[in-house]
Formats: structure tokens, sequence, C-alpha cells
């Protein structure tokens, strides 16, 4: 029989063993076998046993990861041995020039030598000492000499054995790695922080140093932290003789280190490997900044040495780099197809992730105001994958004091209509629907099936129409003749006479499809419904105030604002003139209304609607006086039935009640 002690002593192993397999499972291997939940039942049970015995707390146990007290200051720690940086390549010919150094240096032949290669992380440089396998010291870089002591940090970081695993453990040896941050991660972490209103990291790297260098550990323990082990300094009473043989001990005692790491035999090797890293680069989940050659064989390291500070046996291959600096020689502003104005960076021209670049997004005003971007100021700036380049951070020790603020343009640069900022927005649009930059989003959107439905008529066409400078505006559609049309790619005389058709058609739309055409900023088909049943005419709409907009029940000052300095606008008052003179017939309907057509009416829906979200066609039941309810009984007067119904459908003809078709439903609502 075991006392009690014993089997508690028995339970704390069990449970440590279990949180670093748990641990293992998750931070080396991405693959765990346990929810959180469960995760956190087995800690929280080992961190209550360990409170009530504080005896049989070990320093290796998993709940001691995390606790420590702020401190003052980090302690400064001497490496045992330096630690060294690399030298650069940036180029093939460099690399081989590197090559020719080590056979000549090494005395070694061509076909002896080996290179092992891996990728170079984008972090921080970290240092951890391990004796007897226990982690007693974790310190970073420093200058190469002298790191900081932030063993409390480095213990919070779950990828960091706090004991090496396995029974043949060196007397003492000294890991070295590289702290890193995911690209996943550090945007979480990057949105949360503006969130609460503090500065932005400007990289994964930054991220990575600034939380290990935290003299509360708290906060360390708070960041998502990993390592890679690629190296190590001193060791001892164990001997390896190749890098190749230090990676796979050091997995073996349970870091992390690449899973992309080859070994080279040919220079033709090494040059493949880089063109297969660089072009996996965007899909690693981390930043990496080129490769690292090192030359295998310990024996043939030490024969090379170092010089000024880096080892003669490795070098860095460097990718292009993704951020540079240059300066912003002006701010212009772009107009995109919905009309949003795009503050855009004209830059000294700088080469950036091997591509010129010469402009770089601003994305809006609050970005320019947040980050203090001025003209003349120089800044880094990044492009990362296919991503537009973007302006990271402004450097402000190198302001001169010439340096000018932005400010938005008040008129559209491309077509001078007025711009506005929608409230609770933060974009700044062009109030013009004849402007060039975004007709073509318009005029799509005008021809779609709730506006005038003209059939046929897609983005593709219509831009292809704009393109050739066959239509200018909504207007033109009602001036086009075949043989204007017949100027586009791949029409044939059918084709076009379709379209002359389907043009035809739209000219006698319903009102509220008319208004819903027109585009105006927050007027859906919903809010066009309303409109046009309580002002019956475009020119009715056209005549309101602003108050007077407002006084419409559901038309709140946003979308108040924006129908009226839609109908402010000449040139949007010269479309629609225009349209008028093409033969669109401008419904007038009698008298004002407050009636409601579907009063005391429940409707149920059922399948998807082609016009509208089912939402918005809840909404529009609603504002017209009915009733939407979710299951179809006797009560029921409508079902509506979409695209693949459901099982409701099946209800409403077993109990008869009426089914409409979607284009029934419209014409029920008055819109086609
Ligand atoms: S080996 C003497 N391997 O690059 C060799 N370094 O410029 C020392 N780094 O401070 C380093 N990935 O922060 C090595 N796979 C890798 C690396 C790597 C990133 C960093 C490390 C070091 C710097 C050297």
């Amino acid at each position: 029989m075991l006392d009690s002690n014993e089997k508690r002593i028995e339970r704390i192993q069990k449970l440590r063993k279990e949180i670093n397999r748990h641990n293992e499972l998750y931070y080396l291997f991405d693959t765990p076998e346990i929810t959180d939940a469960e995760y956190d039942r087995l800690f929280d049970e080992l961190a209550a046993l360990e409170k009530q015995h504080p005896e049989l707390v070990t320093p290796d146990s998993p709940t001691r990861r995390v606790g420590a007290p702020p401190l003052e200051a980090f302690k400064t720690v001497r490496h045992s041995q330096p630690m060294l940086s690399l030298s650069k390549a940036t180029s093939e010919a460099e690399f081989l020039d590197f090559h020719r150094r080590v056979l000549e240096l090494s005395g070694s032949s061509e076909q002896a030598l080996q290179y092992s290669v891996e990728p170079k992380f984008d972090g921080l440089a970290v240092e951890l000492v391990y004796e007897k396998g226990l982690l007693v010291l974790g310190a970073t870089r420093g200058d190469g000499t002298v790191g900081e002591d932030v063993s409390l940090n480095l213990r919070t970081i779950r990828s960091i054995p706090l004991r090496l695993k396995g029974n043949a453990v060196p007397d003492r040896i000294e890991v070295r790695g590289e702290v890193i941050m995911t690209k996943e991660d550090f945007d979480r972490l990057n949105t949360e922080r503006e969130k609460s209103g503090r500065s932005a990291f400007a990289n994964p790297r930054n991220a990575a140093a600034g939380s290990v260098r935290q003299l509360d550990s708290g906060i360390t323990s708070s960041r998502p932290l990993s390592l890679f082990a690629y190296g190590i300094g001193r060791i001892e009473g164990m001997e390896w003789t190749s890098h190749w043989d230090t990676l796979h001990h050091l997995k073996e005692f349970g870091f992390k280190i690449s899973n992309h790491i080859e070994l080279c035999e040919m220079t033709h090797q090494v040059t493949g490997y880089y063109t297969k890293i660089l072009a996996l680069r965007d899909e690693l989940p981390y930043e990496i900044d080129g490769i690292v050659i090192k030359v295998n064989d310990y024996r043939l390291q030490s024969r090379l040495g170092e010089i000024s500070r880096s080892p003669r046996w490795a070098v860095a291959w460097k990718f292009p780099p993704r951020q540079e600096q240059t300066l912003i020689e002006d701010i212009v502003v772009g107009v995109g197809r919905t009309g949003a104005l795009t503050p855009v960076a004209v830059l000294a021209p700088v080469r950036v992730g091997g591509v010129e670049v010469s402009r770089a997004t601003l994305h809006n005003e609050d970005e320019i105001r947040k980050k203090d971007i001025r003209i003349g100021d120089t800044v880094i700036i990044q492009r990362a994958g296919d991503v537009i380049p973007e302006v990271v951070q402004v450097i402000v020790s190198k302001r001169r004091g010439i340096e000018k603020a932005f400010v938005m343009p008040q008129r559209c640069p491309v077509c001078g209509s007025l711009v506005e900022r929608p409230e609770g927005e933060a974009v700044h649009r062009c109030t013009g629907l004849a402007c060039p930059a975004q007709i073509k989003e318009n005029l799509a959107h005008f021809a779609s099936r709730a506006a005038m439905d003209i059939e046929g008529l897609g983005y593709k066409i219509l831009e292809q129409m704009v393109d050739k400078k066959i239509i200018r505006n909504q207007a033109d559609l009602y001036f086009l003749r075949k043989e204007d049309l017949m100027k586009m790619d791949r029409m044939g005389d059918k084709l076009a006479q379709n379209i002359l058709n389907a043009v035809d058609r739209s000219r006698k739309p319903d009102l509220a499809n008319l208004i819903y055409a027109l585009g105006i900023r927050n007027v859906g088909i919903h809010m066009a419904v309303v409109l046009a049943k309580r002002f019956r005419s475009v020119e009715n709409l056209a005549q309101q105030s602003v108050e007077d907009l407002t006084l419409v029940h559901e038309v709140g000052p946003v979308v108040a604002r924006s129908i009226h300095t839609f109908f402010r606008n000449p040139k949007n008052l010269a479309v629609l003139k225009k349209m008028e003179e093409g033969g669109v017939v401008f419904p007038v309907e009698g008298g004002e209304s407050t009636e409601t057509p579907l009063a005391e009416k429940t409707f149920v829906l059922t399948g998807g609607l082609d016009a509208f979200s089912r939402d918005e066609a809840r909404r529009i039941i609603e504002s017209l006086g009915g009733r939407v309810t979710t299951s179809v009984s006797r009560k029921t007067d409508f079902v509506v039935v979409g695209k693949d119904p459901g099982s409701k459908h099946d209800e409403a003809l077993r109990l008869g009640i009426k089914i409409l078709s979607e284009d029934e439903f419209k014409e029920l609502l008055g819109i086609r």
C-alpha cells in the first residue's frame, strides 16, 4: 500500500508528464490530442496540488513558466562563447565567392564538402543554458558578447523545454535559436493593440523582440511566441560532429527545429534550395529573410575559424528585403471603383522585395493621422507577397522641419464633384454619379436585376463599353445604336439586338427599382421601396430637404444626407435629364401615401431570393405593414418560395396556403 504522500507524488509526476506531452503535441508538432479545456483541467489540478504542497514543486514543473513578479531591470549576462553574426550574400555570385573561400581555406575538396542549409528566421536571437538537463538561464544575444538575462520571459515560451527530454543529456549545453511570432499572431496582436489605443508593432520581429524584453514576464506569457533552435554554443560532457547531427539531437531534446533543413553537396543544390525557399516564403506562417548556409562538418568549421565577428564557415544568403526606407515626395488621391478616395504616397523609387516601388497606399485619412505621415517624410515601406506596398512607419528622427501635412481634397480629383465622408466610415467618397472612376461599378448596379433589370449587361460587358468610349454614363445606354455595339469584342448581330431589346424593356421601370438603380449611397432596395411609397416620384424625392427626409420613418440622418447630396449634384441631375430624353419614363404615382398595402398580412420566406437577402425582404414586408414568421400555419397568408426551398414549401402545399414565386412577390411589393 502506498501512503497518501506517495500517491500524491505519483499523481504530480503523472500530471507533469501528461502536461509536458500535451505541450509538445501542441507547440512542437501542431497535433493536439485534447481540447484546451481538458488541458486546463490537468494544469489546474497540478497547480492546486503544488499550492498545497510547495515542497513538491520542482523548477521544471510546467506551472513554473509564469508567476514571477516584474523586474526592476535585466541583469546582464556574458556569453561564454560570443554569439557571432553572419556574413551576408545577396546574389548567387556572392554565395559562390563564399564557397570558393571555403574551399581554399579549408583545403577541402569540392566532393567532400557538405553544406547544411536552413531558413533564416526573422526574429530575436537568444541563448538557453541547460545544466544537467535543466534550464538555468535564458539570455538575449545583446551585442554578441554581453546580453540580458531574460530567463523568466523565455520560460513562458511553451516550445522551450524547461528540462531536456531523454536520459542522455550533456552536463551543460548552450542552445541557440530564434524567438519568433507568426504572421497571423502578429496581425491579431496588432489589431488588439490598435483597438485599445496602443501603438502597433511594425513587424513580427519587433513584436517578438518587444515581447521578450518585458520586465514583467506576465506580459511575455500573454504573447504568442515560439522558438526555433538553430545551433549551440559551448557543450560539456558530450560531443557532436556536425551541424546536421546537432540539429537532430536538439530535436530529440524537445526543441522545435526547422522542417526545411537540407544537406547539400553541390553549389547548384544550394541555389536550388534558395529558389525553393524563396518561393515558399509567403506560405510560411512566420517571416524569414533568407537562408543560412553552414559548413556541416565541425572539424572543417574549426579549421575555417572566424573573422570580424562572423564565422568563415557560414553565410546568410538574404532574400530581397520587403521593407525599405524612402522619401514621400508627394501624396496624391486616387478614386476607386466605388468612389472611395484613396490617398497614395508618391515615393522616391526604391527596390523592395525585388521590385521597384514608387507608390504606396496610405489607405485613408485616419491612417495618415494615426501614423502622422507627412509629405517630405522619410518612411519605412513594406511589400509583402502580392500585397500593395504600404507605409509602415515614419522615421521621425529624419524630419527636417519642412514636411507638410496632407489634407483630403473637398472635390473629386477625377470629376470635380463634392467629396463626402459618410458618418461612421473611414473613407471619403466622390458623390458624382458621372465620375469615370466610379462609372463601371455604378453601371453594373444600374443594370442589375433589382434595379433596371437590363438582361445581358454584366460588369464585363459594361466595362468594355466604357473603355471603348461607347458609353460614359447610365443615360448613354438609352442612346445606344447597333453599330456602336458592333465595335465590341465577340459581339454578333443577335447579341447586339438582344441588348438593345433589353435596354428598351427597361425604359418603363417601377419607381422603387428606378430609385434603387440610381445608386444613391445607403439606399438599398428596401429603402428605395420606402422612399417610393412615400414620395411617389423621383422629382418629388429630389426636392426634399434633409429635415423632411428625416421625418420619414426609417430614414436616418445618414441616408437623408446621402439622398440630399445626390440630388444637389448638377452632374447627377444632367444624367437623369438625359435618361428622360432617352425615353426612360419616370413614374409618378398618385398622391402622397401612407397606405400600408400589406397590413395584417403574414408571410413565411423559404429558399434563396435573387434580388434581395432574406433580411431585406423581411424589412420590406414589415415597412409595408406585413409580418414575417418562421413557420407555416393556417394563419399564414403567403409563403414566398425562392431557390432550393425547404420543408416550409411542402407544408404550404399541404395546408393550401398561397405560394408566391419571387416575381409574384416583387409584383405584390410594387417592384419588379
Ligand atoms: S546561425 C554564427 N542560423 O541571424 C552563426 N542564425 O546574423 C550564428 N538567424 O543573430 C547564427 N536564423 O538571429 C543562424 N538558421 C539560423 C538563423 C540565424 C536566423 C539570425 C540570428 C543571428 C543572425 C546572424
